[in-house]
């Protein structure tokens, strides 16, 4: 069967049919990417995957990350990493609350990401209904409809990106189970900057870059200046007209663009509500080498 590329017909977000993610020909490989530059983010249904295939698919993309905390990975395969709420013998299977917030992976890394691979095994359901949403909101459109003064502004500033922003603000959730960032994760991971606007790799299309779970400051102005500059990005770029959401099937492998998307986990489930993800995050390298 050849693959079919099914728009969502909404800001972001389409369907491709036909492929077996643990078999996947180099042209398909390829045609699957550039609908990911087309699209943003793209689920493929209905995948059987070892975590090693997982793995092995998200490769094709690029190189993959390693995750700071070093825990719920993969035995064997650091870069394969759980998520998830269900709790064995009384002990976490999984990251329980990533992602619970609008960010952008890895923009915290000196090479920021090019994508994210999350597989679903297990998806919260309640009264017939779905639960544990993905959201986006596509950063093309936000950087459209800002106006060309501030456009011509954001491309000559940067910005930073601290890892411990997110990390210390999901510590100070009620019920929490995240232990403090030791001093060597924090030197692991110092704040690093990027520029504010990005070109698409692919695409060639502008991206807004800053996000309110990693973005601190914008290098170069007043504190006060940086504040009032980010707090009217961070409301810009999460209006409802650029929010696309996922609602999972189990066995949807979900690819994202993280040039084009902020994202967020939706956290509507309970302790008894089970979610089990597996997840790769794909590195930006082959795109940009260095970042400011
Ligand atoms: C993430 O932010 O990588 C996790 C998203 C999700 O679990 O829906």
């Amino acid at each position: 069967m050849s693959m079919r590329i099914i728009p969502s017909g909404e800001t972001l977000g389409a369907t491709i049919e036909g492929l077996d993610l643990a078999a996947v020909s180099d042209a398909d490989a390829e045609a699957a990417i550039q609908a990911l530059g087309r699209h943003g983010v793209i689920r493929f249904p209905g995948q059987r995957l070892a975590a090693a295939d997982l793995r092995d698919f998200s490769a094709r993309l690029g190189d993959l990350e390693v995750n700071v905390i070093g825990k719920h990975q993969e035995p064997g395969m650091p870069e394969v990493m759980t998520l998830s709420n269900v709790v064995r013998d009384g002990k976490s299977i999984g990251l329980p609350d990533a992602g619970q917030g609008w960010h952008t992976d890895m923009s915290y890394s000196r090479t920021i990401a090019f994508a994210n691979v999350l597989y679903a095994l297990e998806v919260p359901q309640r009264e017939g209904r779905t639960l544990g949403a993905t959201q986006f909101c596509d950063m093309a459109a936000a950087w459209d409809d800002l106006p060309a003064d501030l456009q011509r502004r954001l491309e000559g500033l940067t910005a930073l990106h601290d890892f411990a922003k997110f990390y210390d603000m999901m510590r100070l959730r009620p019920g929490s189970t995240r232990p403090p960032l030791s001093d060597e994760q924090r030197r692991t991971k110092p704040p690093v900057s990027h520029p504010m606007a990005i070109t698409h790799p692919i695409s060639g299309r502008k991206s807004l870059y800053a996000n309110p779970g990693y973005t601190i400051r914008v290098n170069g102005l007043p504190q006060a200046e940086s504040d009032e500059l980010l707090a009217f990005l961070f409301a810009h770029q999460t209006q409802e007209k650029y929010l696309y959401t996922f609602h999972w099937t189990k066995h949807d492998v979900l690819v994202w663009d993280n040039f084009r998307c902020i994202h967020q986990a939706v956290a509507d489930y309970g302790p008894d509500e089970p979610r089990l993800m597996k997840r790769c995050q794909v590195m930006a390298s082959k795109y940009v080498p260095l970042s400011i």
